[in-house]
């Protein structure tokens, strides 16, 4: 893990983010779970289905306070 990068994982689900990705969409990983119980993990797995990445540092400035809203 990188130390400067510590965002890995969805907490409620106990699922890293590279194994979410691996299950190839968005969607995909919705449908398993991320997201249901808080939606803290959300703003990080639109980036890495974007761009691949899959361990972020817990102040990334692509994602913004109103990115946690789940409405
Ligand atoms: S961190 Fe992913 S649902 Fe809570």
């Amino acid at each position: 893990m990188n130390d400067d990068k510590p965002v890995n994982m969805c907490a409620c689900l106990n699922k890293s983010f590279a194994a979410l990705k691996e299950l190839g969409s968005m969607d995909a990983a919705r449908e398993a779970g991320a997201g249901i119980e808080c939606c803290g993990c959300l703003p990080y797995l639109e980036i890495v289905f974007e761009t691949g990445e899959t361990e972020f540092a817990i102040d990334d400035p692509r994602i913004e306070e109103d990115d946690f809203s789940d409405t």
